[in-house]
């Protein structure tokens, strides 16, 4: 009798011990996200904002600590430091160019906060230091671009093969993942299968409209044909243009326009004919 009732007592306390230690697996009851968001430089990066804001802002076991970086990499790193000196459980973060976050994503690391990469991961060998991305792959969205060109080139009777084709390229941020990548995707193509298409200009608009129209309005002093341009985002080429409009020439039809994104606002100028295409990139 004597044994039987240790047994239960023993039973008793081993299912509070194996139920607690459950409890433990499963983690906290709020689990505090840091994320550091590159700026507000485009469409797609206040689109991109919105979506993490909302996903986590909807669901009660999630605590967001949002840190704006505006376009500075040494902001980056303090906002990643600053949340783990704060002890957050996740930190998730878009590198706004893929170098020099080594040290920072080692520091996460040693505490033991795992890092979700958004939208731009950064370079290959500190890719061990963080856990996973949840991205775009933008070479082949800079492939995309390059083989919508050849159709449309050859649909319309305007690639004989041997003419040169005279293309201006407005990149992305330097040293970003997608400006790196989407470069590469449309060379790939550009180098494989159309010897005679040429990128004449090239130079970076940082991904905003301003900047997008002021460096246009450079190529377009300096370049007496341009067949087409490769902007890396819709909204460098929403800047541009207009820079081609006021260079009283039509966009979408004297220079074909080709971007990157599908913003809204790349939609309507499709719509009203003065930009051909854009190649869809989900925030
Ligand atoms: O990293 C994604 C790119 O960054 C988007 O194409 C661009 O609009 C943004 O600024």
């Amino acid at each position: 009798m004597k044994r039987t009732k240790v047994f239960v007592a023993l039973l008793f306390i081993l299912s509070f011990v194996f139920v607690g230690a459950a409890c433990a697996a499963e983690g906290p009851e709020t689990w505090i996200v840091g994320f550091s968001q590159i700026g507000a430089e485009s469409e797609w990066r206040n689109a991109n904002t919105f979506s993490v804001q909302h996903a986590i802002g909807e669901d009660p076991t999630f605590l967001l600590v949002f840190s704006d970086a505006q376009q500075k990499q040494e902001n980056q790193i303090k906002a990643l430091r600053s949340f783990i000196a704060r002890g957050v459980d996740v930190i998730a973060f878009t590198a706004l160019v893929e170098t020099g976050y080594g040290p920072v994503l080692q520091e996460a690391k040693d505490a033991g906060i795992p890092v979700i990469m958004i939208d731009r991961d950064v370079a290959v060998e500190d890719r061990h230091l963080r856990l996973t991305i949840m991205g775009s792959d933008f070479v082949e969205e800079g492939r995309k671009a390059a083989n919508w060109l050849a159709g449309y080139l050859k649909e319309k009777g305007l690639d004989d093969g041997a003419t040169q084709v005279n293309i201006v390229e407005l990149q992305g941020t330097v040293g970003s993942a997608p400006a790196i990548e989407r470069k590469q995707g449309f060379e790939e193509i550009m180098n494989a299968s159309h010897p005679n298409w040429a990128i004449v200009r090239s130079q970076t608009g940082n991904f905003t409209r301003s900047e997008g129209k002021a460096v246009m309005e450079a190529f377009l002093k300096a370049e007496r044909n341009i067949d087409v341009l490769y902007a890396h985002n819709d909204d460098m080429a929403l800047g541009a243009i207009q820079a081609i409009e006021e260079a009283g020439l039509k966009p979408g039809v004297d220079i074909i326009i080709i971007g990157v994104d599908a913003v809204k606002g790349a939609f309507a100028e499709i719509l009203a004919g003065r930009m051909n295409v854009t190649v869809e990139c989900s925030p």
